[in-house]
């Protein structure tokens, strides 16, 4: 049978739709390597269905409630009053370029036109896909996913999930999903500390490796389910507030991308090519070195003045950090966490000279300056409150719950992105700030805007937030911007196309934080992981580690140290100011290069490494047990590396041994771990 087809390609995969045979759908006739798609479809399926409709059982790229009734679909649409509700549409055409394609189907009852989008992201193996509505009449609509993925599976379907809560973020989780539905999402206004917006999934322990990742600030939802036709169909999308969404005439309402990966060297190979496309999200800014911070937070807290401040900026110039960010605490009526929010001018008695002067003395360490701050947040404290308790979300006639002491202002209000807008350039046009911390500490709860009737507040404030972000690009370039939320709790794509680095999460703990840049490096690159040197043991994790093993671990991205410095020894320092020298060399490869997680956080090595051009850096940890030599017989540790020409020589530049890459592929890089010696950062040079 001869279907029409349209084939995208990426660099090394190629993803084919066709009209299905069977009803005015598109379907996924096949997904994979380049070329995967000559053959007859894997995806084909006996067209013989009971109980359910051909929809319900076939691979769709798309489909509304009415047409797939049964199992699933991406789209409930009614009008207002609740009437003709369902979706019945007919194929309306379809425009094909270079890269990217549109399908658009038309429902005549309810002048609902629908158009699927996908597009090529050139240099990456990712397919954008996006659905946008335009209707004659006003249309309620209840779901509105983004897209919905296919993938064949003979066996058991494995989905691999990055799950945890506060201080637990990116924990790698995987599950067999024989037959059933799984869900993962949020309504805490952000993705949230629950569960990444991303999903990777593989048919039993085959290593090809499905991704998909939603960009998107807001609540959200992924869902897969194993259907009984051997695939498993995972649909995605955000999750309008209070579930609904109003489709005004005329207006055309476009959901937020999907990124959709493939690699066929496992989650691994997955892992880079996310990281090739967020590269790609950084655009030219990927280029500016990220700088070596130091920040105040864990060494202060809220006890925030200038003579301290300025003791440890010294010492952190003295070790080679090269942007000292002071954190919370900063601004007026914030001596502990039931103050200040909202109310952003620096606290005249902590800076008895000025804040400008405590800027430029902080400057001439040689230092860049850098602040933190959380514009969406208020303390009922604040004056701003006295002047705009309007602006808070809210509930008429209920009380509203505080939660880490403040509110959270309605930021899909026009007027509060005015003023969040007018505060950052105010602060960055007055003092000499060249990196800003945007973090937000609570999800929304009395979610509410009294008098504005049925409003999108998620999806308001979402908008509100990325103009903002969009505003501090374009009118600040300069600015160095970190996303924060509590840890990692708003990390996504439209915010990290438009940050420079995330904080993943505030655990800092040397073993804790190695699970959690493990994870995190699955779904996003080195060059957005901003990663702290904290004190041992740290706030979460008892369990020791040198100082060596922080800083190779916080190397992993883009290196920061938070520590009190004052208390260090001049031995620590001594030896911190060698790891940030040895990084600054490094940091291009680690930033720059193709990673490749070498075994995982339980085993007793592992590590990660990074190649660019003729250098491999390898990034390597001892996660504590010890095989007792050289007491009894024991051989090195070894870390198997991966992708390097076997028939070619590596010397370890440190130490001029050299391997063949075969020997460091099969047997791998030696490593004599000891109780003392837990951590290492090599780097190999092709010859
Ligand atoms: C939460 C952040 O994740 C921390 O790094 C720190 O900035 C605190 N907020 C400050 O309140």
């Amino acid at each position: 049978m001869t279907y029409q087809r349209w084939t995208l390609r990426t660099d090394n995969t190629s993803y084919t739709v066709r009209l299905s045979p069977d009803g005015p759908w598109a379907e996924l006739d096949a997904w994979g390597p380049l070329g995967v798609e000559d053959g007859p479809s894997a995806l084909d399926r006996s067209r013989r269905t009971h109980f359910i409709t051909p929809a319900d059982a076939a691979p769709a790229e798309y489909l509304p409630y009415g047409l797939r009734p049964f199992t699933g679909s991406e789209l409930v649409a009614s009008r207002p009053d609740g009437e003709d509700r369902g979706v019945w549409w007919a194929f309306a055409g379809a425009e094909a370029d270079e890269g990217s394609l549109r399908l658009a189907f038309h429902d005549e009852l309810l002048g609902l036109r629908t158009v699927l989008h996908y597009e090529t992201v050139p240099g990456t193996d990712v397919i954008l896909r996006w659905t946008e509505f335009t209707a004659t009449e006003e249309l309620r609509l209840e779901r509105l996913d983004s897209a919905a993925v296919n993938i064949p599976v003979s066996g058991v379907a494995r989905l691999t999930y990055l799950t945890g809560q506060w201080s637990q973020e990116f924990q790698r989780t995987q599950l067999d999903l024989p037959r059933g539905t799984f869900t993962i999402g949020s309504l805490q206004g952000a993705p949230g500390h629950g569960y990444a917006p991303w999903l990777a999934v593989q048919d039993g322990e085959s290593p090809a490796a499905y991704g998909i990742a939603l960009a998107w600030p807001g609540n959200w939802h992924i869902t897969a389910e194993a259907e009984p036709g051997g695939s498993v169909r995972v649909r995605a999308g955000r999750v309008p507030h209070e579930g609904v969404a109003l489709l005004a005439p005329g207006e055309t309402l476009a959901t937020p991308r999907l990124a959709c990966a493939f690699s066929p060297e496992g989650l691994d190979g997955l892992s880079r090519v996310w990281h090739r496309y967020e590269r790609r999200l950084s655009g030219e800014r990927l280029h500016r070195p990220r700088k070596v911070l130091y920040n105040s937070w864990e060494a202060t807290g809220f006890d925030v003045e200038a003579a301290g401040q300025l003791e440890l900026a010294k010492t952190a110039a003295d070790i080679g950090a090269e942007l000292f960010v002071v954190d919370d605490g900063w601004f007026t009526g914030r001596a502990d966490d039931t103050g200040g929010l909202g109310d952003w001018w620096p606290d005249p008695a902590a800076f008895p000279q000025g804040f400008d002067q405590f800027v430029a003395d902080v400057r001439a360490l040689g230092l860049d300056f850098g602040l933190w701050i959380e514009p969406e947040a208020i303390s009922p404290k604040s004056r701003l409150y006295a002047e705009h308790p309007e602006w808070v979300y809210r509930i008429e006639g209920r009380p509203g719950r505080l939660v880490r002491n403040q509110f959270l202002l309605d930021l899909g209000r026009t007027d509060v992105q005015d003023f969040v807008i007018e505060t950052l350039d105010r602060l960055l046009g007055t003092y000499d700030i060249s990196y800003l911390k945007w973090d937000m500490n609570r999800p929304p709860t009395e979610r509410g805007r009294p008098g504005a009737g049925r409003v999108d507040l998620d999806a308001e404030h979402a908008a509100g937030y990325l103009r903002v972000l969009d505003h501090l690009r374009s009118a600040h370039p300069d600015v160095t911007v970190e996303g924060c939320a509590g840890g990692g709790g708003r990390i996504e794509h439209a915010t990290i196309a438009r940050t420079d680095v995330v904080w993943p999460s505030d655990n800092t703990a040397p073993l804790d934080r190695l699970s959690i840049q493990y994870g995190f490096l699955h779904a996003h690159a080195p060059h957005v992981m901003s990663s702290w040197v904290t004190d041992a043991p740290g706030v979460f994790d008892p369990r020791p580690r040198s100082l060596a093993f922080r800083f190779v671990n916080a190397m992993c991205g883009v290196l920061g140290v938070g520590a009190d410095l004052r208390a260090w020894t001049p031995e620590q320092r001594a030896e911190a100011a060698r790891w940030i020298a040895r990084y600054k060399e490094v940091r291009d490869v680690i930033h720059h290069g193709e990673a490749r997680l070498l075994g995982t956080p339980e085993d007793p090595s592992c590590g990660v490494q990074y190649d660019a051009g003729e250098r491999t850096v390898v990034a390597a940890l001892s996660t504590g047990r010890l095989d007792g030599a050289p007491l009894v017989p024991g051989r090195s540790a070894r870390l198997r590396l991966r992708g390097l020409d076997p028939t070619a020589r590596y010397r370890d530049t440190a130490t001029g041994t050299t391997y063949s890459g075969a020997h460091l592929v099969h047997y791998g890089l030696p490593f004599a771990w000891s109780r003392d010696h837990d951590a290492d950062l090599v780097v190999l040079m092709r010859e």
